[in-house]
């Protein structure tokens, strides 16, 4: 089972959105929860482009990854505060029953910051393989970090199944050839395999599997 992280396992997205705000506040750019819904699952680099476009701001190569670099070094800082105690009861019953039922677990997540995460979480020993930002260089919706993930597993996409919270994520996951949980906005997405409101619901869908 292959995890996406950011909006599945924990709820990051709102310092995503404290950390993105006060960069967009200081270059003058309109930044709402609306917007930062569209930066789930895209990569660092790619979230300032959507960000810098919503003010139709231009800026140089160099100061785009002086604001990326600012942008982290706000988010490593909200980071600091994150607790296992962020981690919902589903999640870990639902961590623990796959384990019991001998399913391997990975992480697939295009985030950069996600052993950090884990790490705060108290998740990080739960995984078989992580596949993240530090090892792909194409972002979802390209399934990258997802085959590299079934391939830290050594299993074939098709016993491996993902969880995202992200359309982009459902995308990356179905182009890799790997069926898909869908919670949150992915589970609006009209092609995902399962549309789950909790993440235990997806046990139901495993008997027969
Ligand atoms: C996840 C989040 C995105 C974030 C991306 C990169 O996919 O859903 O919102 O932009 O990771 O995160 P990073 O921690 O590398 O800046
Ligand atoms: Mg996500």
């Amino acid at each position: 089972m292959i995890f996406d992280l950011d909006g599945v396992l924990v709820h990051t997205d709102e310092l995503h959105y404290q950390a993105w705000s006060a960069i967009a506040e200081r270059l003058g750019i309109a930044f709402t929860r609306r917007d930062n819904d569209r930066l789930r699952g895209v990569s660092r680099a790619d979230s300032l482009e959507i960000v810098l476009s919503l003010g139709m701001t231009e800026v140089s190569a160099v100061e785009k990854e002086v604001l990326a670099d600012e942008k982290n070094a706000i988010y490593r800082q909200l980071l600091d505060r994150l607790t296992p105690r962020d981690v919902a009861p589903d999640v870990l019953a639902t961590l623990d029953e796959l384990q019991g039922r001998g399913l391997r677990l990975a992480i697939g997540s295009s985030s950069r910051n996600a052993k950090v995460i884990l790490d705060r979480i108290g998740l990080r020993d739960r995984f078989d393989a992580i596949s993240d930002g530090e090892n792909i260089t194409r972002s979802k919706p390209d399934p990258e970090v997802f085959l590299r993930a079934a391939q830290f597993l050594a299993l074939t996409p098709g016993r491996c199944a993902v969880v995202e919270d992200a359309r982009a994520g459902v995308d990356a996951a179905l182009a890799g050839g790997f069926s898909c949980f869908g919670i949150g906005d992915a589970a609006e997405h009209p092609r995902v395999t399962w549309r789950l409101e909790k993440l235990s619901e997806m046990l139901e869908h495993l008997t027969d599997r």
